[in-house]
């Protein structure tokens, strides 16, 4: 008998509720994102999973980081105007920035680079209603793969860029995702800051 009463006041609140609202995902704007990896349509997971994991970063040296995956990513906003932005993360005390950098179309693929300094040119834009990276080089699309980061003689799942845009076979250990802005607040930088977020420009985001 104690069951009934929940189920009840879950129908009563049920009815309450105007009928059909249209599930619209409209997205939000922030200055600030994550960046989640979403399988792309039919795509079956890799092993380990990258789906729902952060994009972050794997430092590789000095002033150099690989992009790989984790259940918990870096803070990212872009930088610049709209049409010659570029993907920024802060870093370090005093914070200074470290960008996305995307290797050329005619260059060997590889796994992105998230460096100190300024980065290739990359944006938040809005695709079929759904706000996602775009490499500004060039069409085509992200890989998450797993991948050495020869720094650590390591696997990781990485990031990586396939300009081939879907006409090549997808590569062993490697699934095509795009990389899915979430809001989130962009921090006060602190006095001394090498890093500024003068230019962190307002892109959709899910909320
Ligand atoms: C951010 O954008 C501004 C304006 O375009 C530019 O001067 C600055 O170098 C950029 N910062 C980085 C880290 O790219």
């Amino acid at each position: 008998m104690r069951f009934i009463i929940p189920t009840l006041s879950i129908a009563a609140v049920a009815t309450a509720l105007p009928s059909q609202q249209p599930r619209t995902t409209t997205p939000s704007q922030s200055k600030g994102f994550y960046l989640a990896a979403k399988l792309a349509d039919g795509a079956s997971d890799i092993d380990p999973p990258v789906n729902g994991l952060f994009l972050g970063t794997a430092h590789t040296g000095a002033g150099l980081n690989a992009a790989v995956f984790y259940t918990a990513g870096r803070l990212f906003y872009q930088n610049g105007t709209a049409g010659d932005s570029t993907i920024v993360t802060d870093g370090g005390t005093p914070p200074f920035p470290s960008s996305l950098t995307v290797n050329g179309p005619t260059e060997p693929r590889r796994i992105l680079d998230i460096n100190v300094g300024e980065g290739t040119a990359n944006a938040i834009v809005e695709t079929n209603g759904q706000p996602q990276l775009v490499n500004g080089l060039g069409e085509g699309g992200y890989l998450a793969c797993i991948a050495e980061v020869p720094y650590y003689r390591q696997d990781f799942t990485t990031l990586q860029f396939d300009y081939s845009d879907g006409q090549a076979a997808v590569p062993e250990g490697c699934v095509r995702v795009t990389l899915v802005p979430q809001c989130a607040e962009l921090n006060e930088l602190p006095d001394g800051s090498y890093s500024s977020h003068e230019f962190a420009m307002d892109v959709a985001c899910s909320a």
